[in-house]
């Protein structure tokens, strides 16, 4: 049967070229399909003569056999070929050196906090800390800041439900001033000592968030005086600001816990807030109830205290606009410092 062999040969070499699974599925079916040659042949079988017939039958069975075989053959080899390109293309090189640890860094905001501690430090002040968690008396009342006094709605309040072990209103802070009575309650004068840390208050907008940070300080003896306060203030601004162009000024204000009370403002000559009056820090001299609230005697104590936002620092030593970029975590941004 010359035919058969015919087929067979042009069946093996298609097969063999076939270079995708469905181009050999489609060989497959033009031998061995419905109305495959191979096929095709086979039901020829019953015009022959009985005396052929067993002879050609047995000879297409082992051309279809061959050709099963092949396919086969064929099948592995287009999958193992595939598997190969694919584990080609997620090699992964196990000898290439690391891409390295991404670094944490310091928040600038922290930063400003680390650099005041360290250039009050320097000139004798002790760090003090202390709750976020306060209660109403601490935060207002023994800051002369009696219950309905309309100043205390100059701090708009988180209240916490609850009270303390002795009865006492919680609030979250909302600024480092009941820490003067906190630390000069425990210590003895001369009370030198700043505080900072985290404040709280109902604000948000570029200049004002929920969560702030303010350093307190507070230096009583005495005969501590705004002179000691202004070369004290005046000396921390151009050692963090790293400079002395830049000026300082006293302006009247009222806080109910200082008398006479002052807005601190700075004012740079040089960079790129040159010429303009910016508010630093609230300050004043310590009000004499306060001074009593502390266990001391107003008549023979006194002294200042300042309370200086560091976000706003921090925002004027780098040049910031939007005080909100602090707290986003956005690390383009926190990677610039
Ligand atoms: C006070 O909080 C006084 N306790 C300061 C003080 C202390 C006066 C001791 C006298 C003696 P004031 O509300 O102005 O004052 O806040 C002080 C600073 O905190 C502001 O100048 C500002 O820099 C910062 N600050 C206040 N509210 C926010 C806020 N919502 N977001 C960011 N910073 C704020
Ligand atoms: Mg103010």
């Amino acid at each position: 049967m010359q035919n058969i062999e015919d087929i067979v040969a042009r069946a093996l070499a298609e097969f063999s070229a076939a270079a995708e699974p469905s181009a050999l599925e489609n060989a497959k079916a033009g031998y061995l399909g419905k109305t495959g040659e191979l096929t095709a042949l086979l039901k020829t079988l019953g015009k022959l003569a009985p005396e052929d017939r067993k002879a050609a039958g047995a000879a297409i069975n082992v051309a279809k056999e061959k050709l099963e075989a092949a396919l086969d053959a064929r099948r592995a080899a287009l999958a193992d070929a595939k598997m190969q390109a694919r584990l080609a293309e997620e090699a992964l090189d196990v000898s290439l050196p690391g891409r390295g640890r991404g670094h944490g860094g310091i928040h600038p905001v922290i930063r400003t906090w680390e650099r005041v501690e360290a250039i009050y430090r320097s000139i004798g002040f002790d760090v003090a800390d202390g709750p976020e968690i306060e209660t109403d008396w601490h935060n207002f009342t023994s800051l002369n800041n009696p219950e309905n006094h309309p100043a205390r709605s100059m701090q708009d309040t988180f209240y916490v439900d609850g009270k303390d072990s002795s009865g006492l209103q919680l609030l979250l802070r909302t600024h480092t001033s009941p820490m003067q009575v906190r630390y000069a309650r425990m210590h003895k004068p001369p009370i030198k000592v700043i505080a900072p840390g985290r404040t709280y208050r109902v604000d948000s907008d570029a200049t004002h968030s929920p969560m702030f940070h303010q350093v307190e300080g507070l230096w009583i003896d005495e005969h501590i005086s705004f002179a000691d306060l202004k070369g004290v203030y005046t000396n921390f601004l151009r050692r963090f600001f790293e400079t002395d162009a830049l000026q300082v000024r006293f302006r009247p204000s009222y806080f109910p816990f200082t008398e006479p009370s002052a807005e601190i403002d700075m004012q740079f000559a040089e960079g790129p807030f040159k010429g303009r009056w910016l508010e630093i820090s609230g300050s004043g001299q310590v009000h004499p109830t306060v001074v009593r609230n502390f266990g001391l005697d107003p008549e023979r104590y006194i002294g200042f205290a300042f309370g200086s936002g560091l976000e706003r620092l921090t925002m004027l030593r780098y040049g910031i606009d939007d005080l909100r970029l602090f707290f986003d975590g956005d690390l383009r941004f926190l990677k610039q410092f």
